[in-house]
């Protein structure tokens, strides 16, 4: 199966560096799509980046939107939200939803991720769904069975997000086989926390792709991380 990358720029860039990102990476895409098949990559910018980005991708279809985030409501009277209506009128087809920062700063519960889960499958987008290992099962308790089979799911350890130490890969393996036993056996399973160009190959021996934060902000790193794919 294809591997998937995706570059969860969280709350960085502004219009002029996503234009900037875009233009180099497709760039680079460009000059080695022929060497060898490439991944699904799916570039996850803020809210407001998602028009920029999907201008600056123009026509071609290398690259994939996703979102950050999601409302747990529907379209409608819900002040500040954004839906799944609208995150799909805007072009993207993934939306990451119960990232641990949602969950830490934001308190974002295991129902209002289900909830959210539900918006997005409803709107025909790809819910990539991120949980932690200690707290897999109750994570997965709130959502529903037919809700499960629909899921990508991230494994993204918190004690890895953002510190330069990736979970070693025997414990990746090890949550990989968990979740496939809760999920079910063919669901696609990424890996989030401290991703690199030096490491990501080990990484995909054992899961379906990535989640990429920091090494996704300049794009000579994701260049050369998208590279050992
Ligand atoms: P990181 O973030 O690659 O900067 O560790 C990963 C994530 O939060 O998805």
């Amino acid at each position: 199966m294809q591997k998937l990358i995706i570059a969860n720029w969280k709350s960085n860039k502004t219009q002029e560096s996503a234009r900037q990102w875009i233009r180099g990476f497709t760039q680079f895409l460009g000059e080695h799509k022929r060497e060898r098949p490439l991944p699904t990559i799916v570039v996850a910018p803020s809210f407001l980046l998602l028009g920029t980005v999907k201008g600056a991708l123009g026509e071609q279809s290398l690259v994939q939107l996703g979102a950050q985030d999601v409302s747990s409501f529907p379209m409608g009277a819900y002040t500040g939200a954004v839906c799944a209506a609208s995150l799909q009128d805007a072009g993207a087809a993934y939306v990451i939803i119960g990232h641990s920062e949602r969950r830490k700063y934001f308190h974002e519960t295991d129902q209002d991720v289900a909830a959210k889960v539900r918006q997005v499958v409803d709107a025909g987008l790809q819910p990539v769904l991120c949980i932690d290992e200690p707290y897999l099962k109750s994570q997965v308790a709130a959502l529903e069975e037919s809700l499960l089979q629909k899921c990508i799911v991230a494994y993204e350890p918190i004690t890895a997000i953002g510190t330069g130490h990736g979970m070693d890969v025997g414990s990746v393996t090890t949550v990989v086989e968990n979740i496939h036993q809760l999920f079910g056996a063919t669901t696609q399973v990424l890996y989030g926390g401290s991703v690199t160009a030096a490491n990501i190959g080990e990484y995909l021996l054992v899961t379906d792709g990535a989640l990429v934060g920091g090494a996704s902000l300049e794009v000579a790193d994701f260049t050369a991380l998208i590279a050992q794919v």
